[in-house]
């Protein structure tokens, strides 16, 4: 596990942008798995911003997202289909033909889990999997539970986590409360994990997921055992474990 403090989250956005952008740099072709959430859009603004200059060239970049809401189609502008068009995708040479996202509206949670994995498998894996993390130490929309589950599958959202998510919607009640995430096998077969977190309401679950056991609990812990694992953050989201850095 490497830790790289940055100041704000202008240079985490930086930081993790220019590891990313190397990604690419050397495997034009690559998997890049990526993440939504507020985390990671100053991370797509400044891989945008090295599109337009002719430093990056997203033709041949693949990707394959962590996760989707249940019951959202992908025009709605909630949906994380909707968030990666918008933040990134509508704006590079990718070929939207090469992006994949969980299907919000299959209601056959099985066939639709199924498919997602066989996805990633045909990708032949994951090179640059970017992670954000949940307030409560979530990863994709791997929830704290009793055990790390390792395929795709279709998770109950927390109430923190719906908590914590409702300022994307309209009203409470228009939260969804199910989502279909990558499992814990997905995640850990990337080749590379980067992580960027910023702010001090992330700094509680910093500690417990890197500086804590590995526990199912605080399912981002699972990172520590990854052999190539980056956690890009801020001052704020570092705050309770700068003496142990
Ligand atoms: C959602 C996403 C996660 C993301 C988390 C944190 O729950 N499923 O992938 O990491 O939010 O979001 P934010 O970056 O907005 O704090």
């Amino acid at each position: 596990m490497r830790i790289i403090s940055a100041k704000d989250y202008q240079d985490v956005s930086r930081k993790a942008a220019n590891i990313i952008a190397s990604q690419v740099i050397l495997k034009p072709n690559c998997v890049l798995g990526l993440a939504t959430g507020s985390s990671p859009v100053g991370t797509y603004q400044q891989l945008i911003a090295k599109y337009e200059a002719g430093e990056l060239d997203f033709s041949q970049v693949r990707t394959v997202n962590l996760d989707e809401y249940v019951g959202l189609t992908a025009d709605h502008d909630q949906s994380y289909a909707y968030f990666m068009r918008h933040n990134l995708f509508d704006h590079v040479n990718i070929d939207q033909a090469n992006t994949n996202i969980p299907c919000g509206v299959e209601p056959d949670a099985e066939k639709e889990c199924a498919r997602y994995d066989a996805v990633i498998e045909s990708m032949g894996g994951v090179d640059l999997q970017l992670l954000g993390l949940g307030p409560n130490g979530h990863i994709g929309f791997n929830e704290p539970c009793d055990e790390f589950v390792p395929g795709t599958h279709r998770v109950e959202l927390t109430e923190a986590t719906i908590n914590a998510n409702a300022r994307f919607f309209e009203s409470m009640d228009d939260v969804p409360r199910f989502a279909y995430t990558m499992g814990i096998r997905g995640i850990m077969q990337a080749d590379k994990v980067l992580m960027v977190v910023n702010g001090a309401n992330k700094a509680q679950a910093v500690k417990d997921c890197f500086f804590g056991s590995v526990t199912p609990q605080a399912p981002g812990s699972i990172l520590q055992l990854h052999k190539n694992f980056t956690l890009v953050a801020d001052e704020a989201a570092l705050s309770l474990v700068k003496d142990l850095l």
